[in-house]
């Protein structure tokens, strides 16, 4: 198992693996991931065993400190030198789960937003995901008002530094 950061020609990998974890309402699509990347690349977190990418992470960088809809899909709102390491997607492949893969790649997410002296990081989740990401130190600050894509209850989740 590898971890490295993406470029553009990871693309067709990360949609499907995005369209496999996600229902249509919720996954991102593959013109979203491409403005993503070209504009961010080097925050997505993904992890390989051997040529298949079986997970990944990716969010943008700003000094928004709550997440957004309009964010999914606006890769031009990526501030390098932002405050907050937003997370948007956390997917691993259904073959693939329970092996702490996951983990791995939020951990080293945090990791790298810390060593970029960031305020922290933040996502968004359903609740039955709470426990886990709070297992990684995320406190969870109620249903977001500013993140309803998929006609889901999200919650968001912040990490601070
Ligand atoms: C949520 C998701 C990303 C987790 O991916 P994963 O790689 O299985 O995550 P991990 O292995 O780190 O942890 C998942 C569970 O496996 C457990 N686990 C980790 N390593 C394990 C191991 N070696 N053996 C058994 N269980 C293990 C973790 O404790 C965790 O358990 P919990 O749910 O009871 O807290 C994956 O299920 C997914 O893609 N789901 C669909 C998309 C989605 O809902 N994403 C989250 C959006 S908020």
């Amino acid at each position: 198992m590898t971890i490295r950061t993406a470029s553009l020609a990871d693309l067709d990998q990360i949609a499907a693996v995005e369209k496999e974890c996600f229902p249509a309402a919720e996954a991102a699509t593959p013109a979203e991931f491409q403005g993503r990347l070209e504009h961010y690349a080097n925050h997505f977190w993904l992890l390989f065993d051997g040529d298949q990418l079986v997970s990944f992470v990716d969010g943008l960088v700003t000094d928004e400190p709550d997440l957004t809809d309009e964010m999914y899909a606006k890769g031009e709102m990526h501030n390098e030198n932002g405050a907050w390491q937003m997370i948007f997607g956390v997917n691993t492949l259904p073959d693939y789960r329970k092996h702490g893969y996951a983990g791995q790649l939020i951990r080293r997410a945090i990791e790298d937003a810390r060593a970029q002296h960031r305020k922290g990081v933040v996502l968004t989740c359903k609740d039955r995901l709470i426990h886990y990401y709070a297992s990684f130190g995320f406190k969870d600050e109620g249903i977001s008002e500013k993140s309803v894509h998929g006609g889901v209850v999200w919650h968001q989740m912040r990490l601070t530094f």
